[in-house]
C-alpha cells in the first residue's frame, strides 16, 4: 500500500490514542487489518464493540449492518463510524422489513404464528432485528448459530416439540445449522420467497414445517460448488476442506470442517504443519491465512469466486479520511440507528449475548 497513506493512518491514530478504537473484521483488506486495535468475527466484534466504553470513537472496517449492531450496543455518548457508506451487504438486503412484516401477517393468517420464534442472522439490517425483538426472537451469528436455534426452540417444546423457527435472511446458514448441527431434516425445511404470495408455500406446507428459511443467500459463499470440492480432493493429496455455513448446503455437507471466520482461522492455526487445506470462504482472509501460516498448505476452494466486494470498500484511503478527519474535529460517516428501532433491535442482540457459551 501507499506509503504516503501508511505514514498518515499511523500518525492520526497516534493523535487520537485511546480515543478511537478501529475494529477489523476478517474480511478486510490487509491494509486496512493492519491498523485494527482488534480483528475478529461478528459476534467477537459485536461483543469488543460493546466492551469498550470510555472510546468516543469506533470506527468499524466492516459492512454496514455490523456498524449498525456496534451503534445499538454502545452508549450514546459512542460514535461508530463507517469508513465508506457503500459498505453493504447484498445478502442483508434480501430481507426487506416490509416484507418481514408481511411475512409474518401472513404466518398469523395462516394460524401457525404462535408457534414460530424469529431467529435473524446478524446479517441484516436493524429494522429487522427490531421485528426480532419484538416478536421475541433473538440474532444469532455463524458461532452461535447451533446454540440460538436450540434457545428457540426450547422456547416452543424443545427440538423434538411442535415449535418453528423463521430464519432470517440467509437459508443455507439456518438449513446447514437445523441439519448438520441439529441433525434435523431437510424435509423439515421450506423456504419462504418475500416475491410469490403467502411466500410460495401452502398453509399446510407451512403447518408442517419446522424451519421457515427466508430466500437469501451470500453472492459470495453460494458460488462455492461441489465440483470445486471434488476437484480439491483430486487435485491435493489429503486435503482438509473447510467452509463458512453461508456455503450451500451439499458443499458443507463434503466439507471436513465448517465455521464461522474466527472458528475456521483457530482450526488452521491449530492444525499440524504440512496440513493441506481447501479454504470455501472470502479470499481476503483465505490470502491472509497463507501468509500467516507457511508452513501449511492453503489453497482457496474454487479459483473463480472473487473478494466480497463491500466488504473491500473499505480501503487504506476511505480509512486514513476518517481518522484524519477525527483529528480535525469533524465526524464523517456516523451510523446512527432511529432509537425505537435501536430498543427494539437491543433485545433481540442482548438475547444473543446472552445465549449460553
Ligand atoms: P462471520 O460471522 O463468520 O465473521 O461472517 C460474517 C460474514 O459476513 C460472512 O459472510
Ligand atoms: Fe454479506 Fe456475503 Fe459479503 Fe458477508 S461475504 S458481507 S454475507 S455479501
Amino acid at each position: 500500500s501507499d506509503p504516503d497513506l501508511v505514514a498518515r493512518a499511523r500518525a492520526a491514530k497516534a493523535a487520537l490514542g485511546d480515543k478511537v478504537f478501529v475494529l477489523g473484521h476478517h474480511y478486510q483488506r490487509n491494509e486496512v487489518i493492519e491498523f485494527a486495535d482488534v480483528t475478529g468475527d461478528s459476534f467477537k466484534l459485536a461483543k469488543e464493540a460493546a466492551a469498550r466504553p470510555d472510546a468516543p470513537w469506533i470506527v468499524f472496517c466492516g459492512v454496514h449492518f455490523m456498524a449498525e449492531s456496534a451503534d445499538i450496543l454502545t452508549s450514546d455518548e459512542q460514535t461508530v463510524i463507517l469508513p465508506d457508506l457503500a459498505a453493504g451487504c447484498s445478502m442483508a438486503d434480501m430481507a426487506a422489513i416490509a416484507q418481514v412484516e408481511d411475512c409474518w401477517e401472513q404466518l398469523v393468517e395462516a394460524g401457525v404464528a404462535d408457534q414460530v420464534v424469529p431467529v435473524t442472522y446478524m446479517n441484516s439490517s436493524a429494522a429487522i432485528k427490531a421485528f426480532t425483538g419484538r416478536h421475541g426472537g433473538t440474532v444469532c451469528t455463524s458461532s452461535n448459530a447451533k446454540t440460538a436455534l436450540t434457545w428457540a426452540l426450547d422456547e416452543k417444546g424443545g427440538v423434538d416439540g411442535k415449535g418453528k423457527v423463521l430464519f432470517l435472511p440467509d437459508q443455507h446458514l439456518g438449513r446447514n445449522t437445523w441439519a448438520r448441527d441439529l441433525g434435523g431434516s431437510l424435509e423439515d425445511c421450506v423456504v419462504w420467497d418475500p416475491h410469490r404470495p403467502m411466500g410460495g408455500l401452502t398453509v399446510e406446507e407451512l403447518q408442517a414445517a419446522r424451519m421457515i428459511l427466508w430466500r437469501g443467500h451470500c453472492s459470495v459463499h453460494g458460488r462455492f460448488s461441489v465440483e470445486a470440492v471434488e476437484a480439491a480432493r483430486a487435485e491435493i493429496p489429503d486435503v482438509k476442506v473447510i467452509v463458512h455455513p453461508e456455503c450451500r448446503h451439499e458443499v458443507v455437507e463434503l466439507a471436513d470442517e465448517v465455521g464461522s471466520t474466527e472458528k475456521i482461522i483457530k482450526t488452521i492455526a491449530a492444525a499440524p504443519d504440512g496440513t493441506a487445506w481447501a479454504v470455501g470462504t472470502e479470499l481476503n482472509l483465505v490470502q491472509r491465512l497463507a501468509q500467516e501460516f507457511p508452513k501449511q498448505r492453503i489453497a482457496f476452494l474454487e479459483k473463480n469466486v472473487c473478494y466480497c466486494s463491500t466488504m473491500n470498500r473499505i480501503d487504506l484511503p476511505h480509512l486514513v479520511w476518517a481518522l484524519e478527519s477525527l483529528v480535525e474535529g469533524r465526524v464523517v460517516n456516523p451510523i446512527r440507528v432511529d432509537e425505537q428501532v435501536a430498543a427494539d433491535a437491543r433485545r433481540a442482540l442482548d438475547q444473543m449475548l446472552a445465549l449460553p457459551g
